[in-house]
């Protein structure tokens, strides 16, 4: 499954799934995108515990797992987003997952986000057992809100001051769930 677009800078994305390799691209992604998005469950501090093993070790669980996605974002050779979708591991949960997703803000606002979530719903699609897709998101992130509702993602629950951010203020934290596919 590898997709190709042009951005409106006139770059190449492409999208595609991950192979080992790309541990230490994904690796230094991910602590940038610590650093520069407040809307992320794992802060900066926190991203420096992960090393090349462990994300050698995040991109193998993938590739073992054919009812998990990880699909990569690139522009000229440099991973500038990802979207992923997990499963519990609990059988009575196996046809419900969750997706996460980041963009880097220099690459922002120019579909790269709209584009990750259209792959993985035709992913999620074409699994047999996959009904209901769901995220967290933080009542704050506007952007990502927005998106997904234009996906047609629904807001299911709400923990009232769920999060705390680094600054001390408190946001929301918000699940939105989608169907796939009706259950069987
Ligand atoms: C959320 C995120 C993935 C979006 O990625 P992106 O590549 O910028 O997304 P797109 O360019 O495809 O735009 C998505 C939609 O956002 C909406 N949008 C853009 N700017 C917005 C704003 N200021 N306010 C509200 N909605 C906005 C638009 O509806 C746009 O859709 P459209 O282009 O079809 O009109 C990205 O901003 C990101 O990674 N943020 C930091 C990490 C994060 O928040 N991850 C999600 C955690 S739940």
């Amino acid at each position: 499954m590898v997709m190709k677009h042009f951005l409106p800078t006139g770059d190449e994305l492409i999208i595609r799934p991950p192979l080992i390799s790309d541990a230490a691209g994904l690796l230094s992604n991910f602590q940038r995108m610590t650093r520069e998005s407040e809307f992320l469950l794992f802060t900066p501090t926190e991203s420096l515990d992960l090393d090349l093993t462990s994300e050698e070790e995040f991109i193998q669980s993938y590739l073992d797992n054919p009812n998990q996605l990880l699909l990569l974002a690139t522009v000229k050779g440099q991973i500038v987003g990802s979207v992923n979708v997990n499963h519990s591991g609990f059988r009575k949960k196996k046809h419900i997952a969750e997706m996460g997703i980041s963009v880097e803000s220099k690459w922002q606002n120019m579909g790269i986000g709209r584009r990750l979530i259209t792959s993985m719903l035709r992913w999620a699609e074409e699994q047999p057992e996959l009904n209901i897709i769901t995220l967290n998101v933080f009542s704050s992130n506007e952007k990502a809100l927005q998106l997904y509702r234009n996906f047609g993602f629904l807001e299911c629950g709400r923990i009232p001051n769920g999060i705390q951010q680094l600054n001390g203020r408190y946001t929301d934290l918000i699940t939105m769930y989608r169907n796939i596919k009706p259950l069987v």
